[in-house]
């Protein structure tokens, strides 16, 4: 399979940056899937670009006022959603079970739903990490075919600060989730990604992409984390 490089707006990006982003060049080995703000999913339809969505609801319509559906991403050409992304779980209190029911609903509409886990700097130092992992793996993927999802692996105290756990420990990590889950499942790697370190992580074995969150604002930046990854 293709390596998946993700890149996650969140609440950044604009028209402009849109229009730079045109200039993405494609890389064998490599798939690049732009995160921007729901807002501007539809201005990606008439690009080349492979584009998804940062969360979406577990209903397919309904009385939920601000929110989007897995049917709706779908109607816009969205191939991929992002869900349970620590800030998500910590801002907007999602559950493990509400990650769940919205990554059965992507499923049911085609989408690939990327399930976000990680540990936060406690739970690590501690060396509870492993259990909180499981756990999340656990809840957030229970009863959903093993080959229609993607596990984010993203150390909480990862996430923009700078800090990236070393390649042993990613591998630690992957491990740990292929006992879990069996090798069906692609496992990308987030958390302080940048054009200086993607090629040590492109290196890591098993290791099926990366999630990229500051450092994917930036369309040259972006290329050479893109370009690390060239099989
Ligand atoms: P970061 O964010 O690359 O800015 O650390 C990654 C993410 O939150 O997905």
């Amino acid at each position: 399979m293709k390596r998946l490089i993700i890149a996650n707006w969140k609440m950044n990006g604009s028209i402009h940056l849109i229009q730079e982003f045109r200039s993405l060049k494609k890389i064998p080995g490599t798939e690049a899937i732009i995160c921007p703000p729901a807002c501007y999913l539809p201005l990606f339809s008439d690009t080349l670009m492979k584009f998804g969505a940062q969360n979406c609801h577990h209903a397919n319509n309904g009385a939920f006022t601000g929110e989007i559906s897995a049917l709706h991403l779908k109607e816009l050409g969205c191939t991929y959603v992002i869900l349970g992304h620590s800030e998500r779980r910590t801002q907007f209190n999602e559950t493990d079970s509400v990650v769940n029911h919205k990554a059965a609903k992507a499923i049911e509409h085609g989408l690939t739903p990327i399930i976000c886990i990680g540990e936060t700097y406690a739970e690590r130092h501690e060396n509870r990490f492993e259990q909180a992992l499981l756990s999340q793996i656990d809840r957030s993927t229970h009863g959903l075919p093993r080959h229609q999802y993607v596990i984010a692996y993203e150390p909480i105290w990862s996430i923009g600060t700078g800090l990236v756990p070393t390649s042993n420990d990613i591998q630690t990590v992957i491990n740990l989730i292929q006992q879990r889950l069996g090798t069906h499942t692609p496992i990308i790697y987030g958390g302080s990604v940048n054009d200086k370190n993607a090629a040590d992580l492109s290196n890591i074995p098993g290791l099926n992409g990366i999630l990229v969150g500051g450092a994917s604002l930036n369309v040259t930046t972006f290329q050479s984390i893109i370009d690390a990854f060239q099989a």
